[in-house]
């Protein structure tokens, strides 16, 4: 089975995804493309220094001007992505730290062939800085959710979710590694059930297959 991962930043998921395919955790699948949309991205370079097919899609390329104003082009730049994920012969996208939404024509090509990795218990604390939300709600447990991509923003059908306590003195940064920590092992577990082809989705319902 052939992944793409989408990412934007750090890619310590990125690194998880490939230790598990290299040692075995993950079987059956390899990473053809580490696409980013940020040539800086840590995580890219890492796919470089890997010798891996890292490419930048720059949406400074899918700019454009009218009337003295610059507009991005968000779904010229996702058919870009697209061709790109095709000419790979991609089965499963991994999104991991892709701080972008991705629009309808890639989540209907590659429908229930996206998956990504949130941190919180959705459908608590979607969106952007997540463990954030969760200290200021003074939610006592927060967590981590892998879960199918669809049209709105971490909204698609779970796949799994691990908890982690948050503590009376916490803060963003001491919560946001705990629960990193537990992305690792969790987005692994959900990518090792996929390639086997054991996970089973019945409208939000996603059931491993005994
Ligand atoms: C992770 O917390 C992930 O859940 C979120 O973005 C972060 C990416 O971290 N979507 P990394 O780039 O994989 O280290």
């Amino acid at each position: 089975m052939n992944i793409a991962i989408l990412l934007s930043g750090r890619g310590s998921n990125f690194l998880a995804i490939k230790e598990a395919i290299d040692n075995g955790a993950i079987s059956n699948a390899q990473i053809v493309c580490v696409i980013s949309n940020k040539e800086q991205a840590a995580g890219l370079e890492s796919a470089r220094n890997f010798g891996m097919n890292a490419i930048f899609l720059n949406p400074a390329d899918y700019k454009y001007i009218e009337n003295g104003v610059s507009y991005f082009d968000r779904n010229a730049y996702d058919s870009a992505l697209l061709d790109l994920l095709k000419a790979n012969n991609v089965d499963l996208v991994c999104l991991a730290g892709y701080m972008r939404v991705v629009t309808e024509a890639v989540i209907n090509e590659y429908a229930g062939r996206i998956i990504n990795i949130h941190p919180s218990l959705l459908p608590s604390f979607p969106g952007i800085d997540a463990q954030k939300q969760a200290l200021n709600y003074g939610a006592k447990v927060s967590g981590c959710t892998v879960h199918f991509v669809d049209k709105g923003v971490d909204t698609g059908p779970i796949i799994m979710q691990t908890t982690v306590p948050v503590f009376q003195d916490d803060n963003e940064h001491e919560l946001s590694k705990r629960i990193l920590a537990e992305e690792h092992k969790l987005y692994i577990k959900a990518i090792a059930l996929y390639t086997k082809g054991l996970l089973k989705i019945e409208g939000r319902k996603v059931s491993v297959v005994s």
